[in-house]
């Protein structure tokens, strides 16, 4: 496993090695000597500042680069404008998530002029779409390396490529089947981590732009996965955040087959692990094998995040999600019936092309029926190549905005009064960071995902505390440790 090696003991006069990870390893040790010549030339180490933009596993794929660059020598900066290696790890799921990498580089665009040894590279979900590279290859000659989400794996091949290179770096692939495990990460909390169990989706959303860019669905070996928890959990982590676009549907695609139920049961098993959560999970597949182990796990936490996108069976239909509003609502009864006090979070987009205005009542009669503790409302965006961009009837953006605003207004309204349910009680908190605006408190979770703010230490960081919830602000409490 990648603690054991030795960067410097890896012979980078001999040819570079074709197996993974070791290819890459190899070329960490000749980046490593580019760092020293840096040093050597500026009197200090070179900087790097990772952007990450996207969803959480595009958060995790950000960790996996600033382990590499750690590893190699660079020191995190947090300003973008004083390192001498940016990185934006972009989204597309949204058309506003586009417009902000674009806003990011005209913004560094001055400020690389000024300073010659500075490297700006672009990644993530963004770049897998070829009218985007054509736009930067044409308009953003201040970018040096682009790659994609399909050989991110080699991202220390292509920081080489890219260091000793004075052009434009750019490797994109259509779509892979490779899943290289075991290079570096440096997690952004000590005490937990995301992990991811598959990668891609074939889910075919009408709206949704991700299976183009994230490629077919790939699952991990169970034995992969396990290793990689056990590993974290030696390492100081008590919660691990499963990840995949569909968890639901892990495994189908292995060798030896294998539920995600049945890898919630082995990772219950490992010791020292406290908290487990998983998303995103997608209605259709979610198995009441899952629910059961839900039910009897001693540490799933005892919250959901199942997006319903809309609560209209014919939208819903048109949005490929193979679940009806009926189904959505039978889910959540049996979600609920087994584990009663769970807290559901959802995603819904409003707009939908042929959304009418009893569409959108039936999607308020979804969030009443529900009473969520938390919902994503999202404008619906058009995006390029996908069914629902050539459909039709889309809808005035002036109709949804006021939907939109009508939706928010229900789902904040609900949301304030399901998040006060628990007070008065006294529930176990996993204690996060020291408060951002009064560093006498410390801030922490609930099992539900709600966040506690309560008096206390930086001591107290990673552990798990019994406090008393003494109010609820809205979508947080404030509270006091119970011994
Ligand atoms: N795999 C996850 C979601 C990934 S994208 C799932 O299936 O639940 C996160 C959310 O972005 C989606 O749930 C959806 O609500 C929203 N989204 C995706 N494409 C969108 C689009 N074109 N316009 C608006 N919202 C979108
Ligand atoms: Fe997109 Fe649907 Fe896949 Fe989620 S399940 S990533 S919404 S296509
Ligand atoms: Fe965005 Fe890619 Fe995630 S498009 S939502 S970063 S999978």
């Amino acid at each position: 496993m990648y603690q054991e090696i030795d960067l410097d003991k890896i012979d980078i006069s001999a040819e570079p090695p074709i197996e993974e990870p070791d290819r890459q390893y190899y070329y960490m040790r000749k980046c490593r000597e580019r760092v020293r010549e840096f040093e050597q030339k500026y009197g200090r180490l070179p900087k790097f500042c990772v952007v990450n933009m996207g969803c959480q596993m595009n958060a995790r794929d950000s960790e996996k680069l600033t382990g590499i660059l750690t590893q190699i020598g660079y020191i995190e900066e947090e300003k973008e404008a004083r390192a001498d290696f940016v990185i934006f790890n972009t989204c597309t799921v949204r058309e506003n998530a586009n417009m902000r990498v674009y806003g990011h580089l005209g913004q560094l665009s001055p400020v690389k002029k000024k300073r010659s040894q500075m490297k700006i590279a672009l990644c993530g979900c963004m770049m897998q779409e070829p009218e985007v590279v054509e736009k930067l290859k044409k308009s953003y000659r201040l970018v040096d390396l682009i790659f994609g989400t399909h050989n991110i794996y080699k991202f220390a091949e292509l920081l080489y490529t890219c260091l000793e290179s004075e052009r434009m770096v750019i490797d994109i692939w259509k779509d892979t089947d490779h899943i290289v495990e075991d290079l570096p990460s440096e997690r952004k909390f000590s005490f937990k981590s995301g992990v991811n169990v598959m990668f891609g989706c074939n889910n075919f959303c009408s709206y949704c732009i991700v299976p183009y860019v994230r490629g077919r669905e790939r699952s991990r070996e169970p034995e992969a996965i396990i290793r990689e928890i056990k590993r974290l959990v030696s390492d100081g982590v008590t919660e691990v955040m499963l990840l995949g676009q569909n968890v639901n549907s892990y495994g189908k695609t292995l060798a030896n087959p294998c539920t995600f139920a049945k890898l919630l049961r082995k990772i219950e098993e490992i010791e020292g692990l406290e908290r487990i959560r998983f998303m995103t999970s997608h209605p259709k597949d979610l198995s009441d094998e899952l629910i059961e182990v839900m039910k009897n796990s001693r540490k799933i936490c005892s919250h959901l995040h199942l997006p319903v996108q809309s609560g209209s069976t014919a939208i819903l239909k048109k949005m490929n999600r193979k679940y009806t509003k009926e189904q959505y609502l039978n889910l959540v009864r049996k979600l609920r019936e087994a584990v009663p006090d769970i807290s559901l979070t959802t995603d819904i987009i409003v707009g939908f092309p042929g959304e009418t205005e009893e569409d959108f009542e039936e999607t308020l009669d979804v969030v009443r029926k529900v009473r969520y503790d938390s919902a994503f409302t999202f404008l619906y965006s058009k995006r390029t190549g996908t069914p629902a961009a050539a459909m039709q009837d889309q809808i005035p953006q002036d109709i949804v905005k006021r939907r939109f605003d009508r939706l928010l207004a229900e789902v904040q309204a609900i949301s304030a009064q399901v998040c006060a349910r628990h007070t008065g009680k006294v529930l176990p908190v996993l204690v996060e960071s020291v408060n951002d605006h009064d560093p006498s408190l410390v801030t922490g979770r609930l099992s539900s995902n709600l966040l506690v703010h309560f008096p206390g230490d930086q001591s107290l960081i990673g552990t798990i505390v019994d406090v008393k919830l003494d109010e609820c602000k809205g979508f947080y409490y404030l509270g006091t440790q119970s011994r």
